[in-house]
């Protein structure tokens, strides 16, 4: 064994300290606790061996024990990365901890690799990313939940002893009712700027866990800790590993504060945009989508009035959404076609590349909207393969939006999904972004491949393979850009999304709504990937539909044949200002400002500081406020000015420290401001 005992993972930052104890076990020192803390905890606990408390991970061995121990047998730090190889004393059974430090943003990613040369497979029951163990008075945990049309709702309560889960048992979609991630504070209810914060995410398309346990307290014992268990849902999910085999857990990651919530937001966003999303440096295309435009309801003339107008107005990319492909049974609405990805060439007028060639040649970029993990019972596919589903085999399948899943975990599956668009893309030069949609999630999870003992691994292949489609993709279609959408955000995991570029965060495109929406993912997300399109549902006033997807990815789906001419300036100025100011909102520091009842108002400051943007949205009457602006540097002075439209603000100058004197405004009065350092 390495004569290390203690590993100081992150150094400079109050968590990841671990120390190897004289018998081997492997202890981490509580984050937030003080340095001579003395009450280590298991950094990693097996159950049936001494632990009664969740566990990190519960092993059933080839002879039916059901008893864990492991000891550390090395101890490594190259660099960032630190792994830690624990063995069973008596089993050969192994589990290696890896952690990966990113010192600059105060993360690290954990995840977890399990071997074993028994004589038969193991089964695991319970396989953490990442068991992590909290110092503190008290905790106050915020999630972000909502289903379809509500995404990302914030939601805070104190935790009290017993066990707390966040969690997704959807198998696919798995974020429809939930984000994979959360914010715990220590101490104190969570503070935009103040207090000790540990913010998670798990990069998995997957069913997700977040358990929360109190250590319990006794006579002479207080409850100062709080242990977090993250990793994929232990739920239906045992696995058996046979002795050949590799079991690796996706990724936890974790970032760690101690000036509130905003302050570890835009770590993560930093790191993410240099680290995960792929090409998170690079801004965003200005995008036209016929959605809401049209539904399934255009032709090729509509098509090419669209990519025309779209041209004039300085669009960039136009995404045709569904309804474009089918044979047999023609994709004119959503109960049927799914899964024969044929272009309907007498709607379109030829085939992909030539539509794509058409917008191209009107000045426009090109994208496909697809959905090559689903089938509608009525599609060629389905005949053709009705044993490629998901369903439980002695039960009549159960429909939603009039589709099933297909099963990834058959290999020939997985091979088949990454085919659908490898074809199309190879086919269709001219295609150069992608809306891979994925509209339901699974509720009889039974494979037609999958043995019998192996049924319940399905929730753990299906996401394994789907990321290898996904990267697969990614490497032989590199300029494709990738928009994951899945009935609004139902798929939004950082394992995703370092093969994408952003997704679609929600079909409730209402800005009323959208302000909300936008709020709850800025926790975990930065705007470079939240996709905000203005449209006319809530029938709001269009600038403010136009300043509230600003603030996101910008793009717009509207008929634009039916926009009256105050409209198309309305729209036409807004893809200017979105032209302006993108480096600055997809690329900066976001600050949330305030959120009231009536007004909500979040700012981004270029990473060089010279510049900001600052969005007001008075969702009703709102009575005069005071900004507090951030962010910016100390010394400059800046000159603010309203941009995309002029609503009556005067301009001012400002410093960092004073506070922005924003009027009373009526509701959906919406305002843009440019600060710009003198
Ligand atoms: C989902 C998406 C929408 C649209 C439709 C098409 O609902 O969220 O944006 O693409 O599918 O069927």
């Amino acid at each position: 064994m390495d004569s290390v005992t203690s590993l100081d993972l992150l150094p400079g930052w109050p968590f990841a300290r671990l120390r190897i104890a004289e018998d081997g076990r492997l202890l981490q020192l509580p984050a937030f606790a003080p340095a001579d803390f003395e009450t280590h905890a298991p950094a990693y606990p097996p159950a049936g061996n001494g632990w009664i408390l969740e566990p990190a991970l519960r092993v059933i061995h080839a002879n039916g024990d059901t008893s864990g121990d492991l000891r550390v047998v090395e101890a490594a730090q190259e660099g960032n990365l630190t792994t830690v190889v624990l063995r069973d004393p008596v089993y050969p059974f192994e589990v290696t901890l890896s952690f990966l430090a990113h010192p600059e943003y105060g993360i690290v990613e954990q995840w977890a690799t399990i071997v074993h040369e028994e004589e038969g497979p193991v089964t695991l029951t319970h396989f953490a990313s990442s068991f992590l163990t909290l110092f503190g008075d008290s905790f106050h945990l915020t999630q972000f939940h909502g289903d379809w049309g509500r995404e990302a709702t914030v939601a805070e309560e104190a935790l009290g002893p017993g066990i707390k889960i966040l969690d997704s048992k959807a198998g696919v979609r798995t974020n429809q009712f939930r984000l994979p991630g959360f914010l715990l504070s220590v101490d104190q209810p969570l503070d935009e700027e103040d207090g000790k914060v540990l913010a998670g995410t798990l990069a998995w398309p997957g069913n997700f866990q977040f358990l929360f346990e109190r250590e319990p307290a006794g006579e002479g014992r207080r409850d100062r800790t709080m242990g977090v268990r993250t990793g994929m849902n232990p739920f239906g999910s045992e696995y058996r590993l046979r002795p050949e085999e590799t079991f690796m857990t996706p990724r936890m990651v974790w970032c760690v504060g101690t000036q509130g919530a905003g302050e570890v937001s835009r770590r993560i966003h930093r790191w993410a945009r240099t680290h995960v999303i792929r090409e998170g440096d690079r801004v965003g295309p200005i995008l036209l989508n016929n959605w809401e435009a049209t539904y399934f309801n255009f032709d090729a003339p509509k098509l090419h009035s669209l990519f025309e107008k779209a041209a004039d107005l300085g669009f960039e990319t136009f995404l045709l959404d569904d309804g474009w492909f089918g044979r047999k049974y023609p994709r004119n609405d959503d109960t049927q076609g799914l899964g024969d990805w044929m272009p309907i060439q007498e709607k379109i007028g030829g085939t992909i590349n030539d539509l794509a060639l058409v917008a191209n040649q009107c000045g426009v970029r090109f994208g496909i909207w697809v959905e090559p993990e689903m089938v509608n019972p009525k599609s060629e596919l389905y005949e053709a393969h009705p044993d490629w589903v998901i369903v439980q085999r002695n039960r009549d399948y159960e429909l939603r939006r009039h589709q099933l899943n297909l099963d990834l975990s058959n290999p020939e599956v997985e091979e088949y999904v990454f085919s659908v668009l490898d074809t199309i893309l190879s086919e269709s030069p001219n295609v150069d972004f992608v809306k891979w949609d994925c509209n339901r999630y699974v509720t009889q999870p039974g494979s037609f491949h999958l043995a019998p003992e192996d049924q319940s691994s399905l929730f753990i292949r299906y996401p394994r393979a789907i990321l290898r489609v996904f990267q697969r993709l990614a490497s032989k279609h590199p300029v494709v850009q990738l928009m994951l959408c899945s009935g609004g955000g139902g798929r939004v995991d950082y394992g995703s999304l370092a093969f994408a570029h952003e997704f679609w965060a929600s079909d409730m495109t209402d800005p009323l709504h959208r302000v909300d929406i936008q709020w709850g993912y800025s926790y975990l997300y930065p705007a470079r990937v939240v996709a905000a399109h203005v449209t006319r549902w809530g029938e709001r006033p269009i600038k403010f539909g136009v300043d509230v997807a600003l603030s996101g990815r910008f793009g717009v789906d509207l008929d634009l044949d039916q926009l009256s001419p105050e409209e198309t300036e309305t729209l036409r100025r807004g893809i200017e200002t979105a032209k302006a100011i993108r480096d600055v909102v997809q690329l900066g520091d976001q600050y949330r400002l305030l959120r009231t009842e009536s007004c909500s108002s979040v700012m981004f400051v270029s990473p060089d500081q010279e510049r900001a943007i600052v969005f007001v949205y008075p969702v009703a009457d709102s009575p005069a406020t005071t900004l507090r602006l951030k962010g910016l540097l100390p010394e400059a002075e800046y000159d603010v000015r309203e941009i995309n439209g002029e609503t009556g603000f005067a301009p001012e100058r400002i410093r960092l420290g004073d506070d922005l004197l924003i009027p009373a405004r009526p509701a959906f009065a919406s305002l843009v401001l440019e600060l710009e350092a003198i």
